[in-house]
């Protein structure tokens, strides 16, 4: 019996016990009515007398090591609840719902993050403007159509009071504000009187960038375009500079990235030019300078303003721009950040 004992102290003694089911077993093998050293103290009544003295001390060592045992371990285990350390490795999962951010502001974050790397700082202005900050400072002939009631909507008349149709007004307030070098990035919420569809929308978003200083050229406009295109779809990308017209920029162009989807082998994406056009920029106007009481003499500046929806739509291959706006939650979990 002394063996059995012996054997029994050292086994326990070494034993590892990692979860309360573990521990439960422990206890049952060991200390319970029916455990093993239950049965032991029921073997021992019958021993004889003179072995007793010999047996008795080992085997009330090994029943009081076994209870130390069980203490200390659910004591542990008992800590681990409380303070939530219990891992256990092998359950599913809780799903976190925390929901995420909508794929305009993960797309917005990155573009201006982009700007930023190279010293754009952003700025931001009122989405509820007046006529000279939409239009006039930024040399839109009277009779231009984008201040049409077809376009524009009107809050008052006389003085015009209306919401911001793009994002150039901040250019302005902006240079209102503070002389060059102005080197700011703005994004920001825009509307236009249009039906809205798969392609247009009343409410969309843009963003400006305005850089002037001394010297400034069409090749840095060109430079800092390139880097963009490039962080943003890939390092692969090329541009394309068409001449185009904006009143407030004088050579004006169109910007394409070579298509991200086919490569520029052609795809219906692309419509099959291998090219997709991103975004309108070109060298502020010498009139906006005056505008803004900045001596077109001394500095020269660029500016680029892009729709944030549709470098969207081209990055993740969005068919209809209502989808931005409905909030289904089908479609805004497929993006995360
Ligand atoms: N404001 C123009 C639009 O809404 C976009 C744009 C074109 C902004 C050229 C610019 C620019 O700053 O230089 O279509």
């Amino acid at each position: 019996m002394i063996e059995k004992i012996n054997a029994l102290y050292k086994k326990i003694e070494g034993i590892q016990i990692t979860s309360l089911d573990e521990l439960e077993l422990f206890r049952l093998e060991y200390l319970s009515k029916k455990g093993i050293i239950s049965l032991l103290f029921e073997e021992f009544k019958n021993i004889p007398a003179s072995d007793k003295k010999q047996i008795g001390k080992p085997l009330n060592d090994l029943k009081l090591l076994a209870e130390k045992i069980y203490k200390e371990n659910k004591n542990k285990f008992e800590e681990q609840q409380i303070s939530g350390k219990t891992l256990d490795y092998s359950l599913p999962s809780i799903n976190n719902n925390f929901g995420n951010r909508h794929p305009i502001s993960i797309v917005r974050k990155e573009i201006c993050d982009i700007f930023e790397y190279l010293g754009f700082k952003i700025e931001q202005g009122p989405e509820i403007e007046d006529d000279w900050h939409v239009f006039t400072a930024l040399n839109f002939p009277f009779e231009h159509p984008a201040r049409d009631m077809q376009d524009t909507f009107f809050i008052e008349k006389q003085p015009d009071i209306l919401l911001r149709t793009h994002t150039s007004s901040v250019q302005i307030r902006a240079m209102e504000k503070k002389q060059p070098p102005l080197k700011i990035i703005m994004p920001g919420r825009v509307f236009r009187n249009e039906a809205i569809s798969a392609r247009a929308h009343c409410i969309f978003h843009q963003i400006e960038g305005l850089y002037i200083d001394k010297n400034v050229s069409f090749a840095d406009l060109k430079q800092t375009l390139l880097h963009f295109a490039k962080e943003f779809f890939g390092n692969d990308t090329q541009i394309r500079l068409r001449p185009s017209f904006f009143p407030f920029t004088e050579p004006s162009a169109e910007m394409d990235v070579s298509c991200s989807i086919c490569h520029g082998r052609g795809c219906n994406v692309c419509k099959y030019t291998g090219w997709l056009e991103i975004l309108g920029c070109g060298m502020v106007h010498p009139n906006v300078l005056k505008n803004t009481n900045i001596d077109p003499e001394v500095y020269s500046g660029f500016a680029f303003g892009m729709g944030i929806e549709r470098i969207t739509m081209l990055k993740y291959s969005i068919k209809d721009l209502r989808l931005f706006f409905e909030n289904d939650i089908r479609f805004l979990e497929q993006f995360t950040f």
